[in-house]
């Protein structure tokens, strides 16, 4: 997969599919079952650290992870997450981003809009490729005040739409929506020529994603957007099967939407 398939699957209307993987072995399963995206998450403080949030997670986590991650994977696009403080500015940001890529990521993933104007350019300029992430900020759940729907209010449904186009005119290449409603998250999508791709922001998304290891029920108390699709048998049943029900949109189906 690469970055020009992504904006065809955008025109064609395919669904695109993403799983979070950690290590080598899971990376390979997911590749192996023709998964589109690969995410290296920062999620990996949640399941990896066994911390609450993903603030603990740094710069050298990300790199070991990615790392591992890419040494398994041959058809998968690879993202990788900017964790926590790594892009405060724009050299620090391009810094990072750049170890990121040496790791092994195609593509960098950061949360927030337009108040990291100055780093999407940057990143733009040195030809780093730049998913974005907007609604649910995990790494600001202080500022948000917990793990939370956002835009469910006029004002800040607005804000996310006009960050949505902020990040497309500044050539990001795709757009995760996290807990968003649905409405909202297919408003955005239709009017977007990059793809997004939801969790928790219902099927009218380009593309879906899930933390692999709710995916896979190895979590506790998972949030209402996620579906165990390991019931269906194992590892590979379970990763074919959330294949077919993104692209066949009977997942998310609305029980699992805001
Ligand atoms: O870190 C992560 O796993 C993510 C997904 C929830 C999109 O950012």
């Amino acid at each position: 997969m690469n970055i020009k398939q992504l904006e065809s699957f955008k025109k064609t209307g395919r669904k695109i599919t993403c799983l979070t993987a950690y290590d080598a072995s899971f990376a390979n399963v997911f590749d192996r079952c023709g998964v589109d995206i690969i995410l290296v998450g920062d999620s990996l403080g949640n399941v990896v650290k066994g911390d609450k949030n993903t603030l603990g997670v740094n710069m050298n986590d990300m790199i070991y992870h990615m790392q591992a991650v890419a040494k398994n994977v041959s058809q998968s696009l690879l993202i990788a997450d900017m964790p926590y403080q790594s892009y405060d500015n724009a050299k620090k940001a391009l810094k990072n981003a750049q170890q990121l890529v040496d790791a092994g990521a195609q593509m960098v993933k950061l949360e927030g809009g337009r108040e990291h104007q100055d780093i999407f350019k940057i990143l733009q300029k040195y030809n780093i490729a730049v998913c974005g992430h907007l609604g649910l900020q995990p790494q600001s759940i202080m500022d948000m005040g917990g793990y939370k729907v956002q835009g469910r209010e006029k004002a800040s449904a607005q804000r996310i739409l006009e960050d949505a186009n902020m990040l497309e005119d500044c050539g990001i290449k795709t757009i995760v929506l996290e807990c968003i409603p649905a409405s909202l998250a297919k408003k955005i999508s239709k009017q977007l020529s990059i793809p997004t791709i939801g969790i928790g922001a219902g099927v009218g998304c380009d593309g879906q994603v899930l933390v692999s290891y709710d995916m896979l029920g190895i979590t506790q108390n998972t949030p209402k957007f996620v579906r165990n699709f390991l019931l269906s048998g194992n590892i590979e049943s379970a990763t074919k099967d959330f294949i077919q029900a993104v692209k066949d949109t009977t997942f998310p189906a609305d029980e699992h939407s805001y």
